[in-house]
């Protein structure tokens, strides 16, 4: 049975990912649209629009390499302070992509999720949206979350005004709650944890992304701007993953005993 994939990266270079020692969960936040196209002379919208074949690579990417969960950070909620213009055009792009793509993602099963606060999407993108979470809820391959409107705190505080009522109504009691009863009332909570979180453009901040969710993620930064980011850097990533030794808390020697 196969278990590395070799990838030629160019001639001097070759890499090995094992695949046996993939992260269950990626999550990327996907950084440097902006920047990639004012580098370029280019509105900050057509740098979106490369972004977004840079989220179809991917995703293609890890469902090829068998990752079965993969969380985008597409559309924050602190995003929504962002010029009308450009709020509007994502809004757009968000449309077109989800009306191109959902063959793509049926002929390779892969399931689409959405996580975020989705009332606030305007209904052009609630539609669509629908439409492909309805259409491949039934997909095994890889689940693609894709967080809109998404903010952390947001979520955290939702989840609060849930277990609270619950708790006032004798659903549940307060001694029951525990990281599984947090877990179920997230928005992820059909997610395992976080293994990997990559962000790319250099930024080094969290940005309201997962907070409980990536408690014992490993963190990758690169500077690769992401209309930019490839399989080789992806694959460079999961390499750099590879080669952490997760402890959880307990000594080297205790996990190489
Ligand atoms: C990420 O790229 C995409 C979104 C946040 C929607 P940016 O638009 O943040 O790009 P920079 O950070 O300005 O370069
Ligand atoms: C984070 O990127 C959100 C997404 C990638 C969608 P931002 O570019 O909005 O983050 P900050 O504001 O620079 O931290
Ligand atoms: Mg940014």
């Amino acid at each position: 049975e196969k278990t590395h994939v070799t990838v030629h990266r160019d001639k001097m270079k070759e890499d090995t990912i094992n695949l046996e020692k993939l992260p269950k969960h990626l999550a990327i936040i996907m950084d440097g649209n902006g920047r990639w196209a004012k580098q370029k002379g280019f509105l900050r919208t057509i740098g979106h629009e490369n972004g977004a074949t840079a989220v179809k690579r991917v995703i293609e990417q890890c469902a090829r390499l068998g990752i079965p969960y993969l969380t985008l950070y597409a559309f924050s909620t602190e995003n929504w302070n962002r010029p009308k213009f450009e709020v509007d055009m994502l809004m757009k792009l968000l449309v077109k992509a989800l009306k191109k793509e959902l063959k793509t993602l049926q002929d390779n099963n892969i399931k689409l999720n959405a996580i975020g606060n989705l009332n606030q999407l305007p209904s052009s993108v609630r539609k669509e949206l629908t439409e492909v979470l309805v259409k491949t809820q039934n997909n095994t391959r890889l689940t693609v979350s894709l967080a809109l409107s998404y903010g952390s705190r947001n979520e955290l505080i939702e989840a609060t005004k849930e277990i609270c009522n619950k708790v006032k109504n004798n659903i549940i009691s307060l001694d029951a709650i525990d990281e599984t009863v947090i877990n179920e009332h997230l928005y992820t909570h059909d997610l395992p944890d976080v293994d990997l979180l990559i962000r790319t453009s250099g930024e080094q901040r969290i940005s309201n992304f997962l907070l409980w969710q990536i408690a014992y993620a490993e963190l990758y930064f690169t500077d690769v701007l992401w209309p930019d980011f490839t399989n080789e850097h992806l694959h460079e990533a999961l390499e750099v993953f590879q080669g952490r030794e997760r402890r959880y808390g307990k000594t080297s020697e205790q996990l190489n005993k």
